[in-house]
């Protein structure tokens, strides 16, 4: 399964996966654009399915992911892409800032009901980013107020969710091998427009993102790997909080109730 197939990173990574022969569980929240991109997976001999996904609403994830449990299949990879970039502002629909919403809430409780459907080797790739780096830490009583005028602080915060989730997932299911990746600085919808000439010549093609992503989602280099933080096809240290296993616990027991999920 991959979540926000439609554009970008992820859409490489649902073309590859398929041509690959997994079969792709395109999650997203446009039922037009991602049943586009399931027709050309099918088109070019692949197998693929639409599976409705908003990520801004908490409600939508748990039933993307009850939807994908009824249907009594294993879940042999779950890649946690889909993401919105700075300049975007608001809540989302329980009232979360947008960026930690989507970015981190939403993709907590598909993952937390998906882990009773993962089959016994299966991996969890999370992409996150290298802008986890400008976070100091999760602002928790910050969270349900809107964003800033630019959005990079919650992106970032957001980011750092993302690495400590991936972080407090292996240490609570250590037989589950799961990834948090940084796809390099990437030329999709993403970037605002506005700073895509100050980034001439430095951003990567879709297709460059994608391969460490892909690298962790199907290489055998990283098995027996579990919660780390990687980029360029190397497992790096991530920022300081992201390391911090007090500040990773917390933020998954305030998300479990913000889900309102019960047990661990
Ligand atoms: N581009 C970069 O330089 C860069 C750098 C570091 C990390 N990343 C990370 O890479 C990931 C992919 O980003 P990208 O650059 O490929 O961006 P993108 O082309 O804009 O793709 C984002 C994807 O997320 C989906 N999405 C957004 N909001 C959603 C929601 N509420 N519910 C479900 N799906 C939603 C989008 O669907 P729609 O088509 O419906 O909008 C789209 O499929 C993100 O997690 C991003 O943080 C990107």
């Amino acid at each position: 399964m991959i979540t926000g197939p439609s554009s970008g990173i992820g859409l490489v990574i649902a073309k590859t996966l398929a041509a690959d022969g997994f079969h792709v569980v395109a999650a997203g929240r446009s039922e037009a654009r991602v049943t586009a991109v399931v027709d050309e997976i099918v088109s070019d001999g692949g197998s693929a399915e639409f599976l409705h996904l908003d990520l801004a609403s908490l409600e939508s994830a748990r039933r993307a992911g009850e939807t994908f449990i009824a249907s009594r299949r294993p879940l042999d990879l779950l890649v946690n892409n889909a993401g919105i970039g700075i300049s975007q502002r608001g809540k989302t629909e329980d009232g979360f800032e947008v960026h930690f919403g989507i970015n981190h809430l939403g993709h907590f409780l598909l993952t937390k009901l998906l882990l009773d459907a993962m089959s016994p080797n299966a991996r969890v790739v999370q992409v996150a980013s290298s802008v986890h780096f400008s976070a100091k830490g999760v602002p928790f009583d910050r969270l349900r107020r809107g964003t800033s005028l630019i959005g990079y602080r919650e992106y970032a915060v957001s980011k750092l969710a993302n690495v400590l989730f991936v972080r407090e997932l292996a240490r609570r299911w250590p037989d589950l091998a799961t990834y948090a990746v940084h796809p390099g600085l990437v030329d999709t919808p993403l970037i605002p427009a506005w700073s895509k000439p100050f980034l001439r010549g430095r951003l990567l093609t879709p297709s460059q993102g994608a391969d460490t992503p892909l690298w962790c989602a199907t290489s055998d280099e990283v098995v027996g790997e579990t919660g780390f933080y990687y980029a360029h096809r190397t497992r790096l240290d991530p920022s300081e909080p992201a390391q911090d296993d007090r500040l990773a616990a917390e933020l998954w027991e305030r998300s479990i109730e913000w889900c309102e999920l019960a047990g661990h």
